[in-house]
């Protein structure tokens, strides 16, 4: 069946059956390889993608669901790794292999979306489904802490008033 799907920003048509699990059509059919397999059961969380912002399984999702929500994989999350959430993976070399880091990302990015300055607790709640066979959680929660501080940062840098040079000099 023919469907019309938003991802990443970009309108793409895809010819698929409708219960096509959406993590193949990202990985197979759209050539979009950042988003993993690992279970296939919803039970890892590699294959986390957003759907209209929420972390959602692409392995259980079949393409019919979709409909016209946007969908945001971790090449969407920004097109130069800059997005604060990437930028802290890397200041925080949390990676290990690197497998289930796409999903985690993809979580981490959409607890930070709701929640500014989450908590322990927080983050141990959004980010329970997503397994690191690495064991990498500890550097997980250190960059989502990060994270959050890189955009409250960002945040007050946009927020504050422009300064003149010649203000400046005063
Ligand atoms: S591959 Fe989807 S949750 Fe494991
Ligand atoms: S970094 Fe290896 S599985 Fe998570």
């Amino acid at each position: 069946m023919p469907y019309t799907l938003t991802v990443n920003g970009r309108a793409a048509s895809v010819d698929v059956p409708a219960d096509m699990p959406l993590l193949w059509v990202i990985r197979d059919v759209l050539n979009l390889k950042g988003t993993k397999f690992g279970c296939g059961m919803a039970q890892c969380g590699a294959c986390t993608i957003h759907l209209d912002g929420e972390p959602t399984r692409a392995c259980v999702t079949p393409v019919s669901a979709v409909g016209a929500k946007k969908i945001t994989t971790i090449e969407g999350l920004s097109a130069d790794a800059t997005h604060p959430v990437q930028q802290a993976w890397l200041a925080n070399d949390v990676p290990q292999c690197g497998y289930c880091q796409a999903g985690q990302i993809m979580s981490a990015a959409a607890l930070l979306a709701k929640k500014a300055d989450p908590s322990d607790d927080d983050i141990d709640a959004a980010m329970t489904g997503n397994l690191c066979r690495c064991g990498t959680y500890l550097r997980i929660r250190a960059a989502i802490h990060d994270a959050a501080a890189r955009s409250r940062t960002s945040r007050r840098a946009a927020a504050a008033p422009a300064t003149t040079p010649a203000a400046a000099a005063k």
